[in-house]
C-alpha cells in the first residue's frame, strides 16, 4: 500500500524543516552572541556611597562571581596580575598547537564592559592584605611600570580568589629545570621546548646517547594535568612529529612518573584501569611508586618501591621536563594566615566556614583554590563558590536596603497617628520581603563529575548523575569531552576560536614551527 511510504516521505520532510529550522536558530544565536559581544550597553558610573567590593584575581572563582554580581549595588574593584581569564580544561591542548592560547582566554575588560554598571580593574598582584586597616597593598610587577606602581586599595569587603601556585615539596632543581602547566606562558614554553629538544636531537652528529635524552619526555606527577599532557603529547609525535622528522620515528618517549600506587587518584579503579591501558597502547611509560627527590639539568632521580616494598634509585636522563604534582598556597595568602589566629591549623589555605567567609575574620571571603573548604581544587567547585558568593553579596545589599528602609519608616511611625497603621503595614511587607531575601542557605557543592583527555582521541568520565554514578572511557567519552568542555568556554568568541583550531589542526595537522 502507498500510505506508508508517504508518511515516511512527511517523516523526512518535517526532519529537514526541523534540521533547517535548528541551523536558522543556531546562526541567529550565535550572530547575537557576536552582535552583543561587540556592541555592550553604556555603563552606569558606580556609586561612590556603596560599599567597597575588592576582588582579586580573574580566574574561575573571581570571574563566576563577577558574572552573577549586580554590580549596582557595590563600588566593586578587580585586581589580578592577569587581565584575562584562562579556562584551564584546555590548557594541555595548547602545548602542542591543538588549540591555540588566544581562543581560551577571555579579557577581564571585555568582561566588566558588559556588566551594567561599571567595574573597576588594576593589573597588579596583591603583595599584602592587613585585615586591621582593611587595606590591600597592591604592586604592578608588568614589564612596563608608570612613576605610580604601588600603592594600597581600602575595602569594606575583600573576595580572595587568587588561586595556588605549582607544588615544588622543595625538591632541588625543580623550580630551575622544569616546566610548570598553569598558566599560559607555561604552554607556550613547553610548545617551545618540545620542537627545541627535537630539533636539537637531529644536529650533526649528536651521539646516539644525547638523542635519546633530548627525547626523552618525563611528566612528574600522575593526577590529570600530567595525564593530559602527557596524552597530548604523544598525541603530537603521533600524528605529527612523526611525519614530518620520521629520523626519530623509535626514538621518541614519553615517561610519566607519580609517587603513588596508581593515576588519576580521583577516578574509580575502571577507569585508572582503562587509562593505564591506553597509555600502554600508545607506548606512554607509567612509573608508578616512583617518587622524584632531585632534579638537575639533564636528569630526574627518583626513587622507586618495588613489590617487595625495596627502594631503588633511578636516575633519568630528560630532554623536557615538565612538573604537574599539584597545588601550594601563594605568599600573599600564607601572610594573611599568619595573620589571623583562627587559622593556624589550616596548611592547605584560608579555611573557610559554609558561607565562605575567612575563619577569623568578618569581611573577608575566599574561593576556588585558596580556600579550603572541604572539596578538591577544581574549577567546578572553585565556579560554584563564585556564583554562591554572587547570590549571597546580591541578598546582603538588598536586605541592607530593605533594612535601612524599616528603620526610616519605624521612625515615621510616632508622627500622624492616621497614617501609623499604614505605615505598620508597610514595616510588615518589608520584612516579610526581608525574610524571604534572607533565607540564602549555606554553601552546597553538586559534583557534576570527573573528565579527563587521555590520548588518541578518548577520554574519561566519572559523571554524577541521578545520585549514581556512571563510569566510561572511549572514543565516545571523547566527543562528549569536547562538547563538556566546548559549552563551558567563557564566551561565544572562545567557542568559535576553539572549534576552528580543532578543524584547523585536523585538517592541516599540529605546526610544528619552533616560535
Ligand atoms: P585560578 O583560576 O588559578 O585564578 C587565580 C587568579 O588569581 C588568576 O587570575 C591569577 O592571575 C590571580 N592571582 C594570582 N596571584 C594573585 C595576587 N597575588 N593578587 C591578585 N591576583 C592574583 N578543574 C576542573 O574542574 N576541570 C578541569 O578540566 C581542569 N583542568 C585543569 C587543567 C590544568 C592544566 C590546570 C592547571 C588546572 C585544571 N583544573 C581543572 C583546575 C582549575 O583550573 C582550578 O581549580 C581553578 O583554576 C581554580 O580557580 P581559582 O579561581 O581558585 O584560581
Ligand atoms: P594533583 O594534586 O591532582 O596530582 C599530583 C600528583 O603528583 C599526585 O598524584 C601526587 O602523588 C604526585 N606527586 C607529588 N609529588 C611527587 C613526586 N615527588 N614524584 C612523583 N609524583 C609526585 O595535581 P594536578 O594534576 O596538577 O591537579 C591539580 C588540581 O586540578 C586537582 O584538584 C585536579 O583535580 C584539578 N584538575 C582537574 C582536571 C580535570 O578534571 N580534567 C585537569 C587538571 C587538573
Amino acid at each position: 500500500a502507498p500510505a506508508p511510504k508517504r508518511r515516511r516521505f512527511r517523516w523526512f520532510r518535517w526532519l529537514w524543516r526541523l534540521t533547517y529550522l535548528s541551523a536558522i536558530a543556531g546562526t541567529g544565536y550565535l550572530a547575537y552572541g557576536v552582535y552583543e559581544l561587540r556592541h555592550p550597553d553604556d555603563q552606569v558610573e558606580p556609586d561612590p556611597t556603596k560599599k567597597n567590593l575588592v576582588i582579586l584575581g580573574s580566574g574561575w572563582g573571581a570571574v563566576s562571581l563577577l558574572k552573577k554580581l549586580d554590580t549596582d549595588l557595590y563600588n566593586v574593584t578587580v585586581i589580578s596580575p592577569r587581565n584575562y581569564f584562562l579556562f584551564t580544561p584546555l590548557l594541555p591542548s595548547c602545548t602542542t598547537g591543538t588549540v591555540e592560547h588566544r581562543s581560551i582566554m577571555e579579557p577581564i575588560r571585555s568582561i566588566i564592559r558588559h556588566k551594567k554598571t561599571a567595574v573597576k580593574f588594576y593589573e597588579a598582584e596583591a603583595t599584602k592584605i592587613d585585615p586591621e586597616r582593611k587595606v590591600v597593598a597592591i604592586n604592578d610587577n608588568s614589564d612596563i611600570k608608570g612613576e605610580m606602581n604601588q600603592t594600597e586599595v581600602p575595602y569594606d569587603m575583600l573576595v580572595v580568589s587568587v588561586g595556588a601556585e605549582n607544588a615544588t615539596f622543595g625538591i632541588p632543581g625543580v623550580r630551575e629545570h622544569s616546566c610548570f602547566l598553569k598558566e599560559i606562558g607555561d604552554a607556550q614554553q613547553i610548545r617551545k621546548k618540545i620542537m627545541d629538544c627535537v630539533e636539537t636531537a637531529t644536529f650533526k652528529d649528536q651521539s646516539p646517547e644525547e638523542v635519546d635524552r633530548l627525547l626523552h619526555m618525563v611528566v612528574v606527577g600522575g593526577g590529570p594535568t600530567g595525564v593530559e599532557f602527557a596524552g597530548e603529547l604523544q598525541d603530537f609525535f603521533d600524528q605529527d612529529i612523526k611525519k614530518w622528522v620520521p629520523e626519530i620515528s623509535d626514538k621518541f618517549k614519553v615517561t610519566l612518573i607519580e609517587a603513588l600506587p596508581n593515576v588519576l587518584p580521583m577516578f574509580s579503579k575502571q577507569l585508572i584501569d582503562y587509562t593505564e591501558s591506553t597509555f600502554k597502547e600508545e607506548k606512554i611509560t607509567i612509573k608508578t611508586k616512583t617518587m622524584v627527590k632531585k632534579v638537575t639539568d639533564r636528569t630526574v632521580e627518583a626513587e622507586a618501591t618495588g613489590p617487595d616494598g625495596k627502594k631503588t634509585l633511578e636516575v633519568l636522563p630528560y630532554g623536557l621536563l615538565v612538573w604537574a604534582t599539584g597545588n601550594a598556597v601563594r605568599p600573599v595568602v600564607k601572610d594573611l594566615m599568619s595573620q589571623i589566629p583562627a587559622q593556624k591549623d589550616s596548611r592547605r589555605g584560608l579555611a573557610v566556614n559554609e558561607y565562605l567567609v575567612v575563619q577569623g575574620t568578618k569581611d573577608i571571603w575566599a574561593t576556588g583554590d585558596c580556600a579550603v573548604a572541604g572539596y578538591a581544587p577544581t574549577a567546578q567547585v572553585a565556579s560554584q563558590e563564585g556564583a554562591f558568593l554572587a547570590r549571597l553579596f546580591n541578598t546582603m545589599a538588598k536586605s541592607e536596603a530593605i533594612e535601612s528602609q524599616i528603620s526610616t519608616l519605624s521612625q515615621s511611625l510616632n508622627l500622624q497617628p492616621g497614617d501609623a497603621a499604614a505605615v505598620s503595614r508597610d514595616i510588615e511587607t518589608h520584612e516579610k520581603q526581608l525574610r524571604r531575601i534572607k533565607d540564602i542557605k549555606p554553601f552546597h557543592y553538586t559534583h557534576q563529575g570527573s573528565l579527563a583527555y587521555i590520548g588518541s582521541e578518548r577520554a574519561v568520565a566519572d559523571v554524577s548523575w541521578l545520585n549514581g554514578n556512571f563510569a566510561t572511557g572511549g572514543g565516545l567519552t571523547y566527543l562528549f569531552w569536547r562538547s563538556a568542555y566546548l559549552s563551558m568556554c567563557f564566551s561565544t568568541r572562545n567557542r568559535v576560536l576553539v572549534v576552528l583550531d580543532w578543524l584547523k589542526s585536523k585538517a592541516f595537522g599540529r605546526d610544528v614551527s619552533r616560535e
